[in-house]
């Protein structure tokens, strides 16, 4: 039977393809689908949903604000719903942290906060050449995706994608090639065909690109070069940022001090578009409306990222709990790890962003498939898909933590066997 998906839908859709299921409701780390059957969420809307499906504080304080007729659009015109959210940011997230950067508002999604990003930084220095990494992924309009480096993607353009510079990420050629030395002696080279950059765009573990990590040293050699060029560094925390990798900020234990800053996708709290760039005072160089667009700031999001912001980070206590987790996860999926024979999987990423890699590519498929009749979500990453990454809510509790884990690790060893993979001890 033809389903009105399959009428009137684009063939665009994705994920709908790997959980053929119409959902209907969710509440934490559970998405139910229209039998009533729970799924435990380890995809959490690609990120999005670091404090659960429907987090209680978040809907409660968004009610609230809804029933009383508060503002649900107002352009880019000062709210209170705006201010609150300011207030909280500044007092949660930046004084803390001894940051001082101006905040702005773009259209709801991710990428938009990439185009204002990398605008801006073309604007401040005067120069048009970005560059950008190996596997990084940071949307699919125009600007962004010229510097995200997936075909699939980029090809969807129709266009030849200019103004970027591609350099290795960090390990792309393993451990002995410092890309940063690279980039270093292009800069230097005035025959190396690198036009002066405006900025750098780097995730600090990548998300989509397959969970690749950047070491501290690496990031600070990339700052360093950036300083002594005139070039801005921009981190996309788009999907690591909102304490996905144990802090607010991905970067924040690793010893560097982005120009500009991406955030979008948990910020809201609650799954709400929202996206915001953040640019240190001197390089908010923009003119009023030069940048601009119908939906920048929700408010509505604005209310729910307040919450979120006062609920889960006016104390350390929330991170601590997220480290806790991840150093479970990390255990969780070695022992994965050992269920298979030498050399087949390991394990990449970090905090609550980690996940397993495989070197038969063609596995994953048939283990997320199973882990969705099993009754869990999780997606794969990376260039053939060969990485299992783990992206539940940060809020999850214990026990559905084990339980999807102990999903993975069932069916992984399923297929494992049946490819004749499994550890020889095994
Ligand atoms: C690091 C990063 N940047 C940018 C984006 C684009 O965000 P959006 O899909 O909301 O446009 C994503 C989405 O996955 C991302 O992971």
């Amino acid at each position: 039977m033809t389903t009105i998906f399959d009428q009137l839908e684009s063939n665009v859709q994705s994920y709908a393809r790997s959980f053929p299921v119409v959902f209907d409701r969710a509440e934490g780390a559970a998405i139910f689908d229209g039998t009533g059957r729970r799924y435990i969420d380890f995809l959490a809307g690609a990120g999005t949903l670091n404090y659960g499906h429907n987090n209680p504080h978040c809907k409660a304080a968004l009610l609230d604000y809804i029933d009383a007729d508060g503002i649900a659009h107002g352009l880019d015109m000062h709210t209170r719903a705006k201010a609150e959210f300011l207030q909280s940011f500044k007092c949660h997230i930046l004084q803390p942290r001894k940051m001082d950067y101006r905040l702005q508002f773009t259209g709801p999604t991710g990428t938009n906060a990439v185009e204002a990003a990398m605008k801006v930084a073309r604007k401040v220095t005067g120069r048009h050449n970005i560059v950008a990494f190996t596997n990084g992924f940071h949307g699919v309009t125009l600007g962004a995706a010229a510097a995200t480096g997936n075909q699939h993607h980029r090809g969807g353009c129709g266009i030849g994608l200019g103004g970027i510079t591609r350099i290795p990420y960090d390990g792309y050629l393993g451990s002995d090639l410092d890309s940063t030395q690279l980039l270093q002696k292009m800069l230097l080279d005035n025959s190396s065909g690198m036009d002066a950059p405006a900025a750098v765009i780097v995730e600090t573990v990548q998300g989509e690109g397959g969970l690749n990590v950047a070491s501290a040293q690496w990031l600070q050699a990339l700052q360093a070069i950036c300083r002594e060029h005139g070039i801005l560094l921009i981190v996309d925390d788009i999907q690591a940022g909102c304490g996905r990798t144990g802090s607010f900020f991905s970067f924040e234990p690793l010893g560097i001090q982005p120009d500009i800053v991406t955030l979008s996708k948990s910020l809201s709290g609650m799954g709400l578009p929202f996206a915001l760039v953040l640019i240190k005072p001197e390089y908010d160089q923009w003119q009023p409306g030069e940048h601009n667009g119908t939906f920048r700031g929700n408010n509505h999001a604005f209310i729910t990222a307040k919450t979120a912001l006062d609920t889960y980070w006016s104390s350390p206590r929330f991170a601590q709990d997220v480290q806790r987790k991840a150093a479970l996860l990390h255990e969780r999926l070695t022992a994965i790890t050992e269920l298979a024979a030498p050399g087949q999987i390991h394990t990449k990423g970090r905090g609550m962003m980690q996940g397993i890699s495989f070197t038969q590519t063609q596995l994953t498929d048939a283990i997320t498939t199973r882990c969705f009749e099993s009754g869990l979500i999780i997606e794969t990453s990376g260039p053939d898909s060969e990485v299992i990454k783990c992206l539940c809510p940060l809020t999850i509790s214990d026990a559905d933590l084990h339980a999807g884990l102990d999903i993975l690790s069932a069916c992984t060893a399923e297929v494992l066997s049946e490819a004749n993979l499994l550890a020889a001890a095994a």
